[in-house]
């Protein structure tokens, strides 16, 4: 059984009080959900405050990035051990890092197991552009992504991966239900062909890409999709909690 995980990715939103108070309000609410993990991906300088205001909270939080090197003459970056400890997840690969920051292939894969290293859990992020996506390229593109971040990839504990088609990322277009879990069982399939099968079958996969209240169970209901990861309407205590919410009802019925 894969526990499911509805992972908010806050993105460059919120000041540091703003994620507070958004924690502030979802927390009791959250909190009385069980049966879903839940999480919180605040801009780096909020990590510390959300993760007070989350003490003895069952609210996880996570970061957006991380650099691979463990510390040294790297301006401006953030490095696995300084989040180790201080949160569980960081998202890597997100389709905005490698198309305003130029992440790919080796950069990625460096990351996933600099994340594993330092006992943290990455949430690997794939996805097709627009214009792949049209070429009828899902299946390369993602199998691609999969192949050069899993390199040398061996006993990936608490590997998540997250299937975003870039094409539904902040545009109010998702994907169907039926089209992500094929996507998405064509990335467990080839995750066990790169790591092993049972890793790849306890491995949780999410759908990501303009989910909201009204679409989550569309998604969940889906044998493959083991949750969402969030942009958007994590931003909105309401939204978020009722994603949650709709996610323990629809997987609690199968
Ligand atoms: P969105 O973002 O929900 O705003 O589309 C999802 C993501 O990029 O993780």
């Amino acid at each position: 059984m894969r526990l499911p995980l509805i992972a908010g990715n806050w993105k460059m939103n919120t000041t540091v009080d703003e994620g507070v108070s958004l924690v502030t309000r979802m927390r009791p609410l959250l909190d009385k959900i069980n049966g879903v993990e839940k999480l919180v991906c605040p801009p780096f300088v909020s990590l510390v405050a959300v993760r007070d205001t989350l003490a003895g909270s069952t609210v996880k939080t996570g970061a957006q990035n991380m650099y691979f090197e463990e510390k040294g003459a790297y301006t401006g970056e953030i490095s696995p051990l300084m989040l180790a400890g201080l949160c569980e997840y960081a998202i890597i690969g997100h389709s905005e890092r490698r198309q305003y920051f130029q992440e790919a292939g080796e950069m990625i894969n460096r990351k996933v197991k600099a994340a594993l290293k330092a006992g943290l859990k990455p949430i690997l992020c794939v996805g097709e552009r627009l214009e792949e996506n049209e070429a009828g390229k899902t299946a390369e593109v993602v199998t691609g992504h999969l192949k050069s971040a899993l390199v040398d990839i061996k006993s990936p504990d608490g590997l998540v991966i997250a299937y975003e088609p870039v094409w539904a990322i902040g545009t109010g277009k998702a994907a169907t239900g039926k089209q992500s879990n094929e996507t998405i069982g064509l990335i467990r399939e080839t995750a066990g062909k790169l790591i092993d099968k049972a890793t790849a079958r306890d491995m949780r996969i999410l759908y990501g890409g303009s989910v909201t209240a009204e679409n989550i169970a569309e998604f969940v209901s889906q044998p493959e999709i083991d949750g969402g990861l969030v942009g958007g309407a994590s931003l909105k205590a309401d939204q978020f909690v009722a994603i949650v919410q709709k996610t323990k009802e629809v997987k609690g019925r199968i």
